[in-house]
């Protein structure tokens, strides 16, 4: 069962392999460019990767799940970071947390079903001063409160409706 999508996106893998030259060394980084590519590692994309490398997609699997900087599932449009270090803990980033899995009905990890937006918790995003911080896209939030992170969202959402 092979429609357009899926030949385009299996010689998108194949040119990644080719680039690493098929090399199961270098099987992180083809994970990484894969990724970078679809902006996650589907299922279908990971037995393709151990097909080419010649590798049990179990071992590709077990790879991909063990590092947590590889997602199994698509991110929505919106990714949010939600900085979990120690200063932003300390000021409130668990209650942050909340507000936004409120807002969203979503649990960190996941996706809201209109597929806008991805909550995910990170470490220390390098600006303690100004915690509690998220960034989504390339915007970084600071000195969060659960009425500014309420604005923020909802700014978001309405800027897709119109
Ligand atoms: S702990 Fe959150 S930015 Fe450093």
């Amino acid at each position: 069962m092979c429609d357009e999508k899926t030949l385009k996106a299996q010689e998108q893998i194949r040119e990644i392999l080719e680039k690493y030259q098929y090399n199961p060394e270098n099987l992180i980084s083809i994970l990484q460019e894969v990724q970078g590519r679809f902006g996650y590692l589907s299922r279908e994309n990971l037995v393709w990767i151990g097909r080419g490398l010649n590798i049990s997609p179990a071992k590709v699997f077990g790879v991909a799940t063990f590092y947590t900087q590889f997602r199994l599932n698509p991110i929505g449009k919106h990714l949010i970071l939600l900085c979990q270090g120690t200063a932003c803990h300390v000021n409130g980033s668990e209650k942050i947390q909340k507000v936004i899995e409120e807002e969203l009905h979503i649990h960190e990890g996941e996706t809201t079903k209109d597929g806008l937006f991805t909550l995910n918790n990170v470490a220390c995003l390098g600006c303690c001063s100004l915690s509690p911080v998220m960034m989504i896209g390339e915007e970084t939030y600071s000195s969060l409160t659960a009425d500014k992170v309420k604005k923020i969202l909802k700014n978001l959402a309405e800027g897709e409706g119109s």
